[in-house]
């Protein structure tokens, strides 16, 4: 049918007028007409092939279009796209049991799945703070007897450079500047710690002669929050995304588990943008060998569909057995979304996928090392596996940051960079206040690597003459 919205020129001015773009201001708005998308590649109506390296929201590890998925989905809805939880089906069952086991620590977990990782991140914090109320009960210890423990541990220790999601408890719990859109009517409860960022410490300190003075602060930060009578969990990105790409130092996260365990509160570990394979191992958290009490998951988990989920240890499931699981959605555990999903794990784990990513990291690491060498601007290149920033700052020797969290948004270097590569160079590049992304899907190829460094090389000069 030759309708009006068949024509790329009018959708896109279609969408344009209708659609509620992200983050953005509408009046702006101008979305690129799409025809078909393939492996790494976004082919336009007007006929440019431009390279997705921001992996559509760190979403799209496997590339776009990948057969196996595709098919996995068209079996799946013929059979079932979806009933209620009352009912198993094939997909949602065996997704869940694959999480319990292929995420870290004792296989006999439960999950909740749900669409966003701000639906799962609300879930996670929701059990986190029921899981001590339960404890709590379990104990005797009465919430109105002993007016100290009213009305049970309900803080949540998160950073301030730290995202979560955009729904009220998610956002609560992000540290990023976005938080300050919601104040005052923030969900209560949450306390934000420094960052283990060691560009720039915020104790001005050195690693490792710092012996974790970051980690050592949170101990601190608990006692007076009450310790255990008081906070119910911690939660942290294992590797901070959207606030900056900063893998902590050595020894962080273990250090942290032994302060969670000392205190007996839970770690939340949300891998939304870090899972499957991203940073070069199938979780992030393997970097670091430790085991979450809770870990969430989500963007790449559903490979092409909606799927998130919030991942219970043992300790914190069985907590539920006798005791409401007070949280629900509609479309949990969908299973058409499942089918997705174990397509994608069965590829990641058959295919070399994650090997094939570490092995990429490597090389784009050092390509982007060489590119900090060079460029006056470049403050630091940070990164692990396919998850790679390039921070950019105004002057290398005082490291001063090319804008302050505080300042209004502006078109910055960072917009003029990402213009430039998108129009002359067709690559769709992931910008955050501070720097660069380079988060390709995990199926980059070492050619298409040297088109990306090569590219951002040539757009730096960009950045370097503002600077200078
Ligand atoms: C670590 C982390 N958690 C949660 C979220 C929220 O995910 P969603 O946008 O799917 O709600 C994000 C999104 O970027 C994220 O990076």
């Amino acid at each position: 049918m030759n309708t009006a919205e068949n024509n790329p020129e009018d959708f896109s001015k279609s969408q344009q007028k209708h659609l509620m773009q992200c983050w953005s201001a509408q009046g702006s708005y101008e979305p690129i007409a799409v025809e078909k998308t393939e492996g790494c590649w976004i082919h336009t109506a007007e006929g440019r092939k431009i390279f997705d390296l921001r992996s559509a929201h760190e979403c799209i590890n496997l590339g776009f279009n990948h057969p196996k998925v595709l098919q996995a989905m068209r079996e799946q809805m013929e059979k079932v796209v979806y009933v209620t939880d009352d009912f198993a089906t094939e997909p949602t069952a065996k997704l869940a049991k694959t999480l319990a086991e292929i995420t870290p620590g004792d296989p006999n977990k439960r999950v909740w799945f749900a669409q966003s990782g701000a639906a799962a991140v609300e879930a996670a914090i929701k059990a986190a703070r029921f899981y001590k109320y339960n404890q709590m009960v379990k104990k005797g210890l009465s919430t109105t007897s002993e007016p100290h423990l009213y009305p049970y541990p309900y803080k949540i220790i998160s950073r301030y450079r730290s995202y979560h999601g955009a729904t009220a408890g998610a956002m609560s719990v992000s540290g990023d500047p976005r938080r300050w859109l919601q104040e005052p009517f923030v969900v209560p409860g949450v306390v934000h710690a420094p960052d283990a960022y060691c560009y720039r410490c915020p104790f001005n300190h050195t690693f490792p002669d710092c012996d974790l003075a970051c980690a050592d602060y949170i101990d601190q930060m608990i006692e007076l929050e009450g310790g255990s009578a008081k906070v119910a969990a911690v939660i942290i990105e294992p590797i901070v995304g959207s606030n900056g790409i900063i893998p902590p130092p050595p020894g962080y996260l273990p250090r942290l588990r032994e302060i969670c365990d000392k205190w007996d509160i839970l770690l939340i570990i949300d891998e939304t943008m870090t899972g499957f394979g991203r940073t070069g191992k199938f979780f992030a958290t393997e970097h670091y060998d430790i085991v979450p009490d809770i870990m969430v998951v989500g963007k790449a988990l559903g490979v092409y569909v909606p799927l998130t989920a919030a991942i219970f240890s043992h300790k914190v499931a069985k907590s539920f057995d006798e005791n409401l699981f007070g949280h629900g959605q509609s479309y949990s555990g969908h299973a058409l979304a499942c089918a997705a999903a174990l397509a994608g794990i069965k590829i990641l784990q058959e295919d070399g996928i994650v090997d094939h990513a570490r092995e990429m990291g490597e090389y784009l690491g050092h390509k982007l090392a060489a590119l900090a060498e060079k460029h006056s601007s470049v403050g630091d290149v940070r990164g692990i596996g396919l998850f790679w920033t390039i921070e950019l700052i105004k002057d290398k020797g005082t490291k001063e940051p090319l804008r302050r969290a505080t300042e209004k948004y502006s078109y910055t270097v960072v917009s003029k960079i990402a213009e430039y590569l998108l129009r002359e160079k067709n690559i769709y590049i992931p910008a955050d206040k501070f720097g660069i992304w380079v988060v390709p899907p995990l199926i980059v190829t070492q050619e298409e690597i040297d088109f990306l460094v090569d590219a951002i090389d040539e757009a730096l000069v960009i950045a370097d003459n503002e600077v200078n």
